[in-house]
């Protein structure tokens, strides 16, 4: 039997996903240890694989195939924009990209005025501004604490992940505009999809039921 392969998001993601595998009866033991370096384990009997990759990572290990399926947030899936499937809400992880910024910004996006737009999520942030609101502004990428830019003057606005709210809060900063709903997803290589589309229909009914229950 040929292994189906895993690719999971590190982090919280990981942890939750593996919760919610376990219920449905797919453990792998060998990855509870928090303190082994191995990169890969296996579940023999079943025949999986699961590894861990760095979020943005799990769309292309999924595209080519070197993983059949990818636990990953909708942000990671938006931004990268690969050629997969995405075939199951998780329900977990649920947050929303907005715009956001100091409420001043609001008459400034609102005239459409030539802003700078700080975010993680460059090709997110191009689809809302350029495509969906046919406004346009420059946008400046960056790897980490985004809600810095307003504040040191770097950008008028950002658009970023909220998930409580507090960063904002506590940096002065408020929601601008609502660009999408976010939460974990799964997503499959199309070809995988087709040569052992019995094993992963399996998964997707199993992980939809799981998923439904968990949310009622
Ligand atoms: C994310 C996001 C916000 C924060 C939102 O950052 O970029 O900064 O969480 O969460 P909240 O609404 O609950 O405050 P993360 O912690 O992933 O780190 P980062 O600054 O490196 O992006």
């Amino acid at each position: 039997m040929r292994y189906i392969t895993f690719a999971l998001a590190k982090g919280r993601l990981a942890k939750k996903s593996l919760e919610i595998f376990e219920q449905m009866g797919i453990t792998c033991e060998e990855m509870k240890d928090e303190k082994s370096r191995k990169l890969i384990f296996t579940n023999e009997e079943l025949g999986y694989r699961f590894f861990l990759a760095k979020a943005s990572d799990v769309p292309t290990y999924v595209e080519y195939g070197a993983a059949d399926i990818g636990i990953v947030g909708r942000d990671t899936i938006l931004e990268e924009g690969r050629k997969i499937y995405e075939v199951v809400d998780l329900g977990i992880g649920r947050c929303r990209m907005c715009v956001a910024g100091p409420k001043e910004a609001e008459e400034k996006l609102k005239h459409h005025e030539l802003i700078r737009v700080a975010t993680k999520y460059p090709n997110i942030a191009k689809d809302y501004f350029y495509n969906q609101k046919h406004q346009t502004v420059e946008i400046i990428k960056l790897h980490g604490s985004i809600e810095l830019a307003p504040i040191v003057g770097l950008s008028e606005v950002i658009v970023d992940i909220v998930e409580t709210g507090s960063t904002l809060r506590e940096n002065g900063l408020v929601v601008l505009e609502e660009v999408c709903d976010l939460s974990a997803r799964m997503v499959v290589n199309p070809v995988s999809m087709k040569m052992e589309n019995e094993r992963i229909s399996r998964i997707i009914e199993d992980l939809t039921k799981i998923c439904q229950e968990q949310q009622k």
